[in-house]
């Protein structure tokens, strides 16, 4: 996700330091072109020769050291790279970004900065809750530089409280956010579901199906790096929602319809990738259902179509996108749900392909819309949401 992406780390002197020999790794693995520059006090942490081994490049701490590749390292890593991110940001190098100080090779760095800059303030928490340094960091916010509030926790100096450098995964999803993808969704509000939903028989039981939301979160993390406002409405899964995206967690197919519809007034675009129950037990028991000698049959009832519903009552300009997924005549099944709930784009999936469906990290996906059928190859779920995105992006 970031091949032939410059990225530059600039590291302060905090104990947090060493996390960034991961940050750097995570970012190299990415497909990144990773540089890093250090603060004379950084390198009592972590030594420069750590990411010089993981990054493949030089890491700078003296502004006046010559480097035979770069031209000018300061300017010329400042006005090429692709996202800027400086963890951990001590109260001195806050200090001194807030007031234009550069008297360093990573001060510097910052001042020809064209790209997005980001900061990650990481000290003690009296130092964190310092009037001087929230002014600071106030100011560095009114300059256009994204924050990263520092996480809470248990801290090195053995106080407990908030100036916590954030998990690695944070800060390096914090940078894709900045530059992975280009922002042809940005001002878009778009609403996705994803997951199953659980119908309870009884305190013990429920009926649910076995989608495992990756092909919804997928969608809703590419919308979020297209620079889309996304809202994920999910059913109960195991994997962790995408960052910067709005979740609202529910469990049945009523809990979803009421998320949806409350919310679809202000959506651009609605992509419903949650496998609903169609069916509900009538009656929910109070208590657990004890067994007894004969077979047993439970009463259903229809749960409402939330996509059928969205398609009657379309806004003027929305794009409505549903899923079907089928296990015999896909085509024909899937026109006539595009047609029957009047959406716009049907996504849909053969379950008995191998590599499509439920819980794999692929999909096959045929695009139908009342124009075109247009067939994907066996893509990871990432690539097949950016695809449905860039087809959306054609119809609107
Ligand atoms: N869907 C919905 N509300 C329901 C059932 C389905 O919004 N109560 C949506 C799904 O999220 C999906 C689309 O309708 O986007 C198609 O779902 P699918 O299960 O493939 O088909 P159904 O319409 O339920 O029809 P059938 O089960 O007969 O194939």
């Amino acid at each position: 996700m970031l091949k032939n992406k410059r990225i530059i780390l600039g590291i302060s002197g905090g104990i947090a330091a060493y996390k960034m020999a991961n940050v750097a790794s995570m970012l190299v693995k990415l497909g990144a072109d990773v540089h890093v520059i250090m603060t004379e006090a950084a390198t009592h942490f972590i030594t420069p020769q750590t990411f010089e081994v993981l990054t493949k490049n030089k890491c700078y701490v003296d502004i006046f050291e010559r480097d035979g590749n770069i031209h000018v390292p300061h300017v010329t890593l400042a006005t090429t790279a692709d996202a800027f991110l400086i963890a951990p940001a001590t109260a001195d190098v806050v200090g001194k970004i807030a007031n234009g100080i550069a008297d360093d090779m990573l001060t510097s760095t910052i001042l020809p900065a064209l790209c997005p800059v980001i900061i990650a303030p990481s000290m003690n928490v009296h130092m964190y809750e310092n009037k001087i340094v929230q002014s600071n960091i106030d100011k560095l916010k009114s300059f256009g530089y994204e924050i990263i509030e520092a996480a809470s926790g248990y801290l090195a100096c053995g106080d407990v409280g908030k100036g916590k450098l954030p998990s690695e995964e944070i800060l390096v999803d914090y940078i894709l956010k900045a530059c992975a993808k280009e922002k042809d969704l940005a001002g878009k509000n778009i609403l996705v579901t994803a997951g199953p939903t659980k119908e309870s028989i009884d305190p013990v039981r429920y009926i649910t199906n076995h989608s495992t939301g990756k092909m919804g979160y997928a969608i809703a993390k590419m919308a979020m790096l297209r620079g889309a406002n996304v809202t994920l409405v999910t059913g109960e899964t195991n994997i962790t929602p995408p960052s910067f995206v709005d979740v609202v967690k529910v469990i049945s197919a009523k809990d979803m319809y009421e998320a949806v519809t409350s919310r679809r007034d202000s959506q651009d675009i609605i992509i419903k990738s949650a496998a609903v129950a169609d069916y509900r037990p009538i009656n929910v028991a109070e208590d657990k259902i004890k067994k007894s000698d004969g077979d047993m049959s439970i009463p259903l009832e229809r749960t409402d179509d939330i996509l059928a519903y969205l398609g009657a009552n379309k806004k003027p300009g929305q794009f409505i996108c549903g899923f079907s997924m089928e296990t015999q005549n896909m085509l024909e099944n899937s026109r006539a749900k595009l047609v029957k709930k009047n959406v716009d784009m049907i996504a849909a999936n053969n379950l008995k392909q191998e590599g499509a469906g439920f819980g794999t990290d692929t999909n096959i996906i045929t695009l139908i819309t009342k124009d075109e059928v247009v067939e994907l190859p066996m893509l990871s779920k990432d690539a097949v949401a950016d695809s449905i995105l860039d087809a959306i992006l054609s119809n609107v």
